[in-house]
């Protein structure tokens, strides 16, 4: 057993010194993200209670900020709706390059609170789902802490109950859309702060995900985590995971051929309202202690809205 033990970490070892080095491919920081990602203005595909508006709109109306340093994407928080109106003024965003095995670090200061809130930041291939796969690095609902980490693919990708080197805990393990109703192979953070009220408390984090053939990872620090790494607090020209630590969240290929289910992403930053996750009684009132019907609370409480805001300092990838 031991010398079992050994022999895998010497392998691992010398498999990761020859690729855990990636240099800057592309970074999004303030008005980068105007002209590196686009405004998607669609319906919204989970049935929230969203508007998503184009880039003039979103500008126009300050749904969407950017400064030399800051880019903000809100929610609208001042319009009371008719149920018979479109829903709330959201923003969802979508890079214009697609990434295959790459390493992306999410620098955020603040992500959407409140009741109704679904923030996601994750990274898909729209066109070609679930063929190509989707990975999930931070979503939740309603305020419920921790964050959960989540695959979506084609039939034939589950990971392992157990044995995984990680520090978050397993939720679900079948990564097939087909079944659990679409739950995915999720993982929860070990952590509350790695989601909305003591996220935002903290002054954000920063999140990490590295793809690979072989591996896919995901790392949370909070702000003022000591174990930062400094090449992920400075977003430098390079970073080496290998000196990340153990990740929050490990996807491996045992059961699970990554390169067949997961294709070229693009990555997503989007903020619905209800919806099929977090309108459903059992997350908006059990879990998420909020009033009502999801729906009628969005379209009568504006300023409940007030902090449903991304504030996001950079995202940089890295391949
Ligand atoms: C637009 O939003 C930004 C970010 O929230 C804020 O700092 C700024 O004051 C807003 N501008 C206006 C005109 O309301
Ligand atoms: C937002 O992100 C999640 C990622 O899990 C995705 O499943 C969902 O379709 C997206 N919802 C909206 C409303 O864009």
């Amino acid at each position: 057993m031991r010398s079992t033990v050994v022999l895998l970490t010497v392998s691992s070892l010398a498999a990761s010194a020859l690729a855990a080095t990636y240099p800057l491919k592309d970074s999004f920081v303030g008005k980068g993200f105007l002209s590196g990602f686009s405004h998607e203005a669609i319906a919204d595909p989970t049935h929230g209670r969203v508007q998503y508006v184009d880039q003039a709109t979103a500008t126009a109306q300050n749904l969407t900020f950017a400064s030399d340093t800051s880019f903000v994407m809100r929610a609208d928080d001042t319009t009371v709706l008719a149920a018979s109106d479109a829903g709330r003024k959201s923003v969802r965003i979508k890079s214009n390059a697609a990434y295959t095995t790459h390493v992306s670090v999410f620098d955020i200061r603040h992500m959407p609170q409140g009741c109704a809130t679904w923030p996601a930041a994750w990274e898909v291939d729209e066109a070609n789902w679930p063929a190509a796969g989707e990975i999930d690095i931070l979503e939740g609902t309603n305020d419920i802490e921790p964050n959960q980490m989540t695959l979506h693919t084609s039939p034939n990708c589950v990971q392992p109950a157990s044995g995984r080197t990680m520090t978050g805990s397993v939720v679900s393990t079948n990564c097939d859309t087909n079944v659990n109703g679409n739950q995915g192979c999720a993982v929860k953070a070990p952590t509350a702060n790695s989601y909305g009220k003591s996220f935002n408390a903290a002054g954000g984090g920063y999140y990490a995900m590295e793809r690979t053939n072989s591996f896919i990872k995901i790392w949370f620090w909070s702000r003022n985590d000591a174990s930062v790494p400094a090449d992920v607090k400075a977003a430098g020209s390079s970073v080496n995971t290998d000196s990340w630590g153990e990740p929050a969240a490990l996807f491996v290929p045992d059961t699970c051929d990554i390169p067949s289910h997961f294709g070229a992403h693009n990555i997503i930053i989007n903020l619905t309202l209800c919806g099929d996750w977090a309108g459903q009684a059992q997350f908006f009132n059990t879990l998420g202690g909020c009033p009502g019907d999801c729906v009628t609370y969005v379209n009568q409480n504006p300023s409940a809205f007030s902090d449903a805001y991304w504030d996001i300092a950079g995202i940089h990838v890295y391949a």
